[in-house]
Order: structure tokens, then C-alpha cells, then sequence
């Protein structure tokens, strides 16, 4: 399979790139932490809202890039963690009115090209409004068999496990059992992200070394890449050279060999037995 045919360089520089690209060894799951939008206005003096206008743009350009690349089928964007809600109300209302106009303008492309979207997190405190929206785009999109596309939103890792833990204890009271043993795959199940494999490459933008409390159990054995490029400047020719990097590591998983996982083993390390993520 020709997994970047359909993918056409737009520069020069992206021209150059993509030959660079080893199309049979594209990460599954890409995992994204947008940072320094804030930054990014600043720098021009603009108001940090212009930022976030500019990374919904730069958000546009990347799903459309991955869903172009066949062999990636998850990507996956930290949109709004659990702590965000802490910034001031104008910026976090400001943010949910773009995520709503997003979805409103962008549902028909995503639908169009087969995109499946998901989101991720806690669904009760965001407004009904966006609620709904979501819920519109998700059953929407839920035939769809391309990309997935993940939108954690209202998402804390921490949250995500503890939630995962109360659902299994649930499970259990249920079911009237006095113990039951809970293993990786138990707690990779109830996760909002089962049936997802785990990203193979977690992309940080604007150069913070943190992984900010998102997808902590899932990015065990992920690649992290870290940019300086702040997220609105990231186009494409910048994702291209992340993907380069990501194919110079020799990936272990803590063995000795540099043997990529067979089809197979992926599977296996994706529990992909339950395929339903959870609405938020
Ligand atoms: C970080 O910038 C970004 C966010 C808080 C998330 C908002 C993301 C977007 C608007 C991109 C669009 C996403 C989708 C799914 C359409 P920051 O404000 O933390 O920047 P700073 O660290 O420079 O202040």
C-alpha cells in the first residue's frame, strides 16, 4: 500500500520532506499537546484569543494531512484539559464558542473524507450547548471507517484512570462479586480510549518538557517528540519532520531488539476487544 499518495507537497520544502518519509513505518496513533497559542499572539500583540484562532487553523491542516496518510488512524488532540477550566471565563468561553464553530463548519468535511470523531473526557461539566454538539458529530460520523479523530476535551489522565478504577469496582459490585483480578488489559478496557491503540507518537509543541497530565498510561511506550515551533506555526513541512525523527528511534519496548511489533502484536498491546469509547 501506497500510504502517502494522496498526499501532495505543496513547497519545496515539503517536496523534500516527504521523500525523506519511509511510507510503511507511519506511526498508527498520533497524539498532539497544541501548546503556545498564548505565546504565539503575544509575540505578534495580539490578544490570546487571535492564538487559539490561529491553532484551530493549524489543527484544520494537520487532520487533513493525517487522514491523507492512510496508515495513520488515530490521531488524537488535547484540546481542554480538567485544569484549563482554571483560565479566565472570556478565554475558557471563547474556546468553547471556537470548538462549536469548528464542529458546526468543519462536521460536513470530517463526515465527507470518513473521518470518525470521538471525544474524550468528562462530558458533565462542559455547556449543553457544546454537549450537543458533540453528541450530533459523533453519531454522525460513528459509521465512518477512515481516521479516528480524538478530541480530548475536559480531559485529565488522572481523571481518565480514576473513572477507568470506579468502572471497574461498578463491574464488580454488579456483578456481586467478592474480588476479581484486574489486569492491564482490564484497565486499558475501561479507559475512554479502549479499543484505541496507544499512540506510537506524542507530539509537544512551543518546547515544555511535560506531558501534562494526558493519556499517562497510554503513552508508556510512546515516542515524544518536543518543538519549539509554537502550535499555530506548525504546518505540515513541521509535523513531516517529526515523523522523520520518529522514524530515526529504534523502538524497543523495553527488549534489546529494534524489532517494530508485527500487525499482530500492536493488536494485542491496543486491547481492541471493546471498540465503544465513551461519550463525553
Ligand atoms: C494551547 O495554547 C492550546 C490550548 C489551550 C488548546 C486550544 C486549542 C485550539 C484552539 C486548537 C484547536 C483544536 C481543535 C480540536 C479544533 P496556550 O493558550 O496554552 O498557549 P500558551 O502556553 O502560549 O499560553
Amino acid at each position: 500500500m501506497k500510504a502517502i499518495e494522496s498526499l501532495k507537497a505543496a513547497n519545496r520544502e515539503e517536496e523534500r520532506l516527504l521523500g525523506e518519509i519511509d511510507p510503511n513505518r507511519l506511526p498508527q496513533h498520533v497524539a498532539v499537546i497544541m501548546d503556545g497559542n498564548g505565546r504565539w499572539a503575544q509575540r505578534r500583540r495580539l490578544p490570546r484569543i487571535a492564538g487559539h484562532r490561529a491553532g484551530v487553523k493549524a489543527a484544520r491542516e494537520l487532520i487533513e494531512t493525517c487522514a491523507r496518510m492512510k496508515r495513520i488512524n488515530a490521531l488524537t488532540l488535547y484540546a481542554f484539559s480538567v485544569e484549563n477550566w482554571r483560565r479566565p471565563k472570556t478565554e475558557v468561553d471563547f474556546l468553547m464558542r471556537l470548538l462549536r464553530e469548528y464542529l458546526r463548519k468543519e462536521l460536513p468535511v470530517i463526515h465527507k473524507n470518513n473521518i470518525r470523531l470521538l471525544v474524550i473526557g468528562r462530558p458533565d461539566q462542559l455547556p449543553a450547548a457544546v454537549s450537543e454538539d458533540i453528541e450530533r458529530a459523533m453519531r454522525t460520523t460513528a459509521g465512518n471507517t477512515g481516521m479516528k479523530l480524538v478530541v480530548a476535551l475536559n480531559y485529565g489522565a488522572r481523571a481518565e484512570l480514576v473513572d477507568a478504577f470506579n468502572r471497574i469496582l461498578e463491574h464488580i459490585r454488579h456483578n456481586g462479586a467478592t474480588q476479581m483480578p484486574v489486569d492491564e488489559q482490564t484497565i486499558s478496557e475501561n479507559l475512554y480510549t479502549a479499543g484505541l491503540p496507544d499512540p506510537d507518537l506524542l507530539i509537544r509543541t512551543s518546547g515544555e518538557m511535560r506531558v501534562s497530565n494526558f493519556l499517562l498510561w497510554q503513552i508508556a511506550y510512546a515516542e515524544i517528540y518536543v518543538t519549539e515551533t509554537l502550535w499555530p506555526d506548525f504546518n505540515r513541512a513541521r509535523f513531516f519532520e517529526a515523523l522523520i525523527d520518529f522514524q530515526k528511534r529504534e523502538r524497543r519496548y523495553g527488549g534489546l531488539s529494534a524489532a517494530a511489533p508485527t500487525e499482530e502484536e500492536s493488536k494485542h498491546r491496543a486491547h481492541p476487544s471493546h471498540s465503544q469509547l465513551h461519550h463525553a
